[in-house]
């Protein structure tokens, strides 16, 4: 068994400079939750982001920073009741929702740790799906090759993030404005990022470098861009 006790979610979570992001979803849980199943079209996102990962019935699927839990009835449904869903991240009220939400899925677990240093053997999983959760860390590409490491054969990683749209219709200053508020407001503030002046070119240069990161260690990719532009989701297979 990869991952340890997966119901009862051990705390495993390393330090990486996280307890105010950690405090931050825990206090918004609820609101967050909100937002990450009701945001128009964001149910469609997720279950692509489902379709990326090329789950057969019986894979083992890993989420890195699933927060709430808003995809991981999309995966059990991928990898059907023999298979394997496992919910990783690092704040415990967002992972008790998770938990709870799931509850009926007997494939699905989560399990407490830092998405930076899983707790998971090499060449465990047949998936690793990473949505809107490259852009709070660090290394991006470190971590990127660490989630590959993960892989067995054949396997994808999929990442799914918003970014500022640049397709230059005419309605881009307005989702990018309104992008830009969301982003301040769902920004741990305590990250030093959500003050930055230029907090959406960091977070935009996150998910840059762990895409860019994807494509250059996958045989295959596949590139996608959902709500207006805005959304981005890459997956790769593992050379
Ligand atoms: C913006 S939320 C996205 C949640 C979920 N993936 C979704 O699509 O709704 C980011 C999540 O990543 C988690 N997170 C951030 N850095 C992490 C890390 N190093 N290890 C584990 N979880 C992390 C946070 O606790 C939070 O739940």
């Amino acid at each position: 068994m990869i991952g340890g006790e997966h119901r009862g979610a051990g705390d495993e979570s390393g330090s990486s400079g996280s307890h105010s992001a950690q405090s931050f979803y825990g206090r918004w849980a609820a609101l967050y939750d909100w937002i990450a199943r009701g945001t128009p079209g964001i149910r469609a996102v997720r279950q692509q982001a489902a379709l990326a990962c090329r789950l057969e019935p019986g894979d083992t699927v890993l989420e890195m920073g699933c927060g709430t839990g808003a995809n991981l009835p999309f995966l059990a449904e991928q990898v059907g009741p023999t298979g394997r869903v496992i919910g990783l991240d690092f704040t415990g009220p967002v992972l008790d929702r998770a938990r709870r939400a799931t509850a009926h899925l007997e494939q699905v677990s989560v399990l407490r740790a830092d998405a930076t240093r899983p707790p998971i053997p090499d060449g465990a999983v047949d998936a690793v799906l990473g949505t809107f959760v490259v852009g709070m860390l660090s290394d991006p590409a470190g971590a990127v090759d660490e989630w590959i490491d993960l892989l067995a054969p054949d396997g994808h990683v999929v990442l799914v993030n918003a970014a500022r749209s640049d397709a230059g219709t005419p309605l881009g200053p307005i989702v990018n404005a309104a992008f830009g508020a969301v982003v301040v407001l769902s920004t741990p503030p305590t990250m030093k990022l959500r003050y930055d002046r230029d907090l959406t070119d960091t977070l935009d240069r996150r998910i840059r470098t762990a895409h860019d990161r994807l494509r250059e260690r996958s045989g295959a990719v596949a590139d996608a861009r959902h709500l207006g532009g805005i959304v981005r989701l890459t997956g790769g297979r593992l050379e």
